[in-house]
């Protein structure tokens, strides 16, 4: 089992019309055919959105995305269009809220990695290839990769797990022309955002971005490098052959699979609310990335 354990109603704004309800996401349509992304402070963890939220986790999904959106502007186009609050929109909305172009989203993620682990050391371990890309051989979870590689994978419904697919199926899908512009967007935007990390103390580990179609144009959408799309590492204790601690869901995770949670994942139950303690480490995490990453003070 899995998916939302409360599934939340949508909110309801003159002129805005509900679109889809995302794991962290809503998105609405505004009375100029712009879709409005509103991040919410949800949280998911072994394919469920939890039933406890993260206080701030929105704005600083939200903050960190854009902040990376300025990086990138020569690199690649975006969707941003304004952070301005929509006439009518509740007041918690603000900071949150990113009124984006329209895009027709290619059903493919995008996922750049510069370091083995997750599903590509799952599939290196069986096959010593990462999406059908063949790797050297002694390579543990952590290792960084000779080059990045760019691993797409199929867009799965929510509580379904999405797959890795090689670049030929990607090509077979899209087109291969659409292919390869994905592929060198996703491993020039994944080699700056790396640089810029390193710079702070953390590893990309790896990364994943949407793209769509602004008529013929491959614009970057969604949100981008946020702990939710990425594996931040600290440098200072980055060591091939283990686990790494991480700037994410490390908290939640732990503490869901630990006695104290009395959660059995195999069991096919929802998974309980999350305790207060963990809730703060949690969201200490979030501000912490947004903080190193940017070099900006949060609030
Ligand atoms: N500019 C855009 N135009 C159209 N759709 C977009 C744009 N940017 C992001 N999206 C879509 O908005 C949704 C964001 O919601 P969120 O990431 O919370 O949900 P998700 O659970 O990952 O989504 P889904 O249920 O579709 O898999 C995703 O479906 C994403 O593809
Ligand atoms: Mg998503």
């Amino acid at each position: 089992m899995s998916g939302f354990v409360e599934k939340p109603e949508p909110v309801e704004v003159p002129g805005l019309t509900h679109l889809h309800t995302g794991k962290v996401r809503d998105l609405y349509r505004d009375a100029d055919g712009h879709l409005v992304m509103v991040a919410s402070d949800r949280i998911s963890a072994y394919d469920w959105v939890l039933p406890t939220a993260i206080p701030d986790k929105g704005r600083v999904l939200t903050r960190l995305s854009l902040w990376w959106f300025d990086q990138l502007t020569d690199l690649c186009p975006n969707h941003v269009v304004s952070t301005d609050l929509p006439a009518g929109a509740p007041a918690d909305w603000a900071g949150r809220t990113t009124v984006v172009k329209a895009l027709t989203m290619v059903p493919v993620e995008c996922v750049a990695r510069g370091y083995l682990t997750g599903s590509g050391l799952t599939e290196y371990e069986a096959t010593r290839t990462v999406c059908g890309l063949a790797l050297p051989e002694g390579l543990a979870d952590g290792s960084q990769l000779p080059a990045p590689i760019f691993t797409p994978a199929t867009k799965a419904e929510v509580g379904e797990h999405d797959e890795n697919v090689s670049f030929e199926v990607v090509a077979h899908q899209v087109g291969a022309e659409t292919a390869a512009t994905l592929r060198q967007l996703t491993t020039a935007v994944y080699a700056r955002a790396r640089d810029i990390a390193r710079e702070r103390g953390i590893i990309l580990a790896d990364t994943k971005f949407e793209f769509g179609f602004d008529g013929d144009e491959l614009v970057l959408g969604d949100e981008v490098l946020t702990p939710d799309s990425s594996r931040f590492w600290p440098a200072d204790t980055w060591q091939p052959g283990r686990a790494q601690p991480s700037f994410d869901k490390q908290y939640v995770r732990d503490w869901l699979t630990s006695a104290a949670s009395g959660w059995d994942r195999a069991a096919e139950v929802p998974p309980p609310p999350l305790p207060a303690d963990v809730v703060t480490a949690t969201r200490a995490k979030y501000i912490e990335a947004y903080e190193r990453l940017t070099g900006l003070t949060w609030q």
